[in-house]
């Protein structure tokens, strides 16, 4: 399926959710590309490391790399509309990411969901808010499933996948490149469903890159 709006991959934009108005989920654009990073690299902010996660060094050319790989991703997703990505902002602090995007190393089609909030913003129904926001950005790229991963010990997101609609398998899954990254998976959610997802997006014009 087509976009709804192709303005989600050619502009700047930010979300809000109607039961946390001080809570913005703004699109990942190049020039917040450092605050995914920020996130990303503080060890507080996995819990639940997998194998990869524990064997990364965030030095200069890990960050590098990541980013890297983002800017690949924003930029493929200009023509192929196979990426989304954001920023969580509470009055402005930047307080985590998430991303939904096809992973076809592991197969065509097929777009992984993954979220990362600091403490500080952890058990206030916003995990619960992004994922949705998530789940209703799926509906705008090419792909046909989705799903995401943990590790098993990580018990508040297995209880967020389950009441999200996903149901979870036992399945170690290696990425290229990165090792061992989830020995759980949460598959078969209707991501269809959160296409009426109550939200309102602000379009903001062409990303100033
Ligand atoms: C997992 C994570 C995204 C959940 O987000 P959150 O904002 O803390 O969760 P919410 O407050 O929206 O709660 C949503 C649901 O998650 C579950 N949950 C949240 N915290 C929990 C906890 N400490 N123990 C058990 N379940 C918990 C509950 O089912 C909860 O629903 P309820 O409030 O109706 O009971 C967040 O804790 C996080 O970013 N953790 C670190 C990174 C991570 O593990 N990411 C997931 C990998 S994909």
């Amino acid at each position: 399926m087509p976009p709804s709006d192709i303005r989600f991959f050619t502009e700047d934009w930010t979300i809000t959710v109607p039961s946390l108005p001080n809570v913005k989920f703004l699109r990942l654009t190049p020039p917040r590309s450092d605050e995914q990073i920020k996130i990303l690299s503080n060890p507080l902010n996995s819990p639940f490391a997998s194998p990869s996660d524990l064997a990364e060094v965030w030095d200069e050319e890990m960050k590098k790399g990541v980013k890297e790989r983002f800017l690949a991703r924003y930029n493929l997703s200009k023509t192929k509309y196979q990426a989304l990505e954001i920023v969580v902002e509470i009055d402005g602090e930047t307080v985590g990411q998430g991303s939904v995007y096809e992973i076809p190393q592991v197969q065509a089609g097929l777009a992984n969901i993954g979220l990362t909030l600091a403490a500080s913003a952890r058990g206030k129904g916003i995990g619960r808010a992004a994922m949705q926001v998530l789940l209703r950005l799926a509906n705008e790229l090419e792909v046909n499933l989705v799903h995401a991963g943990t590790m098993s010990t990580n018990k508040p997101m297995r209880a967020l996948a389950k009441s999200l609609g996903f149901t979870e398998r036992e399945e170690v899954l290696s990425v290229p490149g990165r090792g061992v990254v989830a020995d759980i998976l949460f598959e078969n959610v209707d991501y269809k469903r959160y296409k009426d997802l109550e939200m309102k997006v602000e379009f903001l014009g062409p990303v100033l890159e």
